[in-house]
């Protein structure tokens, strides 16, 4: 199979030269290439070139040819074949046929941004992209309906004005049926005077913070949940929170575990430990 060496050298050397240290993805790009493998989304939305690109780029195409071989192993159905026992027939019904979108205005001082399609084109991986050179804002009613709605999105581009414009035009276009949102530079690095002295601490970002907020707000009927991953050597661009939308079969039930189990497995399940 042959995505079974991913992010080779090839690829990783065209790669490095969109690296920007300042923009700080250096392992976001590994972060995004493995979260599009796993979850095998069709429609992926980018904003905000450079060093990413190609890793979401790579991450569809590996899975184009994964998704291949699987459907290629349905199709024999060997029944002593382990990867064959754990494939999930229903998944396959629909062809997989992955795009991603990918936008930026090429505004920013320093970005590799205009670089990124000689990048994709010298992996091969142009043929999955379209590249719009464009301001997102107001941009959404140009992105092709047949590309809709949004499986994957990863948005890196300006500040907190840019993030309430984005979501404001874009939430509505994420898939209900667990679409992801990640978003980058969540976490800010705040110096707050007291007790005579400046205390820094990186808190979590006043958008982060009302997603969060949106969600615990909703309670058990919220229709999404929130994880941020920080890294906590960054001052800045060190951030990533992820957004997943719910279908009815992830949002929470409000049942106790032990009669859940119980009418599941038909035995009784030993009791859960409150989490603090
Ligand atoms: C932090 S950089 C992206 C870094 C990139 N993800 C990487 O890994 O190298 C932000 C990008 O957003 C773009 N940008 C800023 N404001 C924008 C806007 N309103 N519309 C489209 N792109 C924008 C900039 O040109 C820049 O390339």
């Amino acid at each position: 199979m042959g995505a079974a060496i991913p992010l080779d050298a090839r690829f990783n050397d065209a790669a490095r030269p969109l690296f920007v240290s300042g923009m700080g993805t250096e392992h976001v790009g590994p972060l995004l290439y493995n979260m599009v493998r796993m979850t095998r989304p069709l429609r992926v939305l980018e904003v905000g070139l450079g060093y990413t690109s190609p890793f979401l780029a790579m991450a569809l195409a590996d899975n184009v040819e994964e998704d291949a071989a699987d459907r290629r192993l349905l199709a024999e159905a060997p029944q002593d074949d382990m990867r064959f026992s754990l494939l999930r027939a229903e998944h396959f019904r629909r062809e997989y046929a992955p795009r991603l979108h990918a936008i930026d205005d090429f505004s920013a001082d320093g970005t590799s941004a205009p670089r990124v399609l000689e990048t994709l084109q010298l992996l091969g991986l142009d043929g999955l992209v379209r590249v719009h050179k464009a301001d997102f804002r107001g941009y959404a009613k140009k992105i092709d309906r047949a590309d809709l709605p949004l499986d994957f999105v990863w948005f890196d581009a300006g500040g907190p004005l840019e993030y309430i414009a984005f979501l404001q035009e874009y939430w509505p276009l994420i898939a209900q049926d667990h679409g992801l949102l990640l978003l980058h530079f969540t976490y800010w690095n705040i110096t707050a005077h007291y007790q005579g002295r400046d205390h820094t601490n990186l808190l979590c970002g006043s958008i982060a913070n009302e997603i969060k907020r949106q969600q615990l707000r909703a309670g058990i009927a919220a229709r999404f949940e929130v994880l941020s991953l920080v890294e906590p050597h960054k001052s800045r661009q060190g951030s990533v929170t992820m957004v997943r939308k719910l279908a009815g079969t992830s949002m929470c039930r409000d049942r106790d575990f032990g009669e859940e189990m119980n009418e599941i497995y038909g035995a009784l399940a030993p009791p859960m430990p409150i989490l603090r």
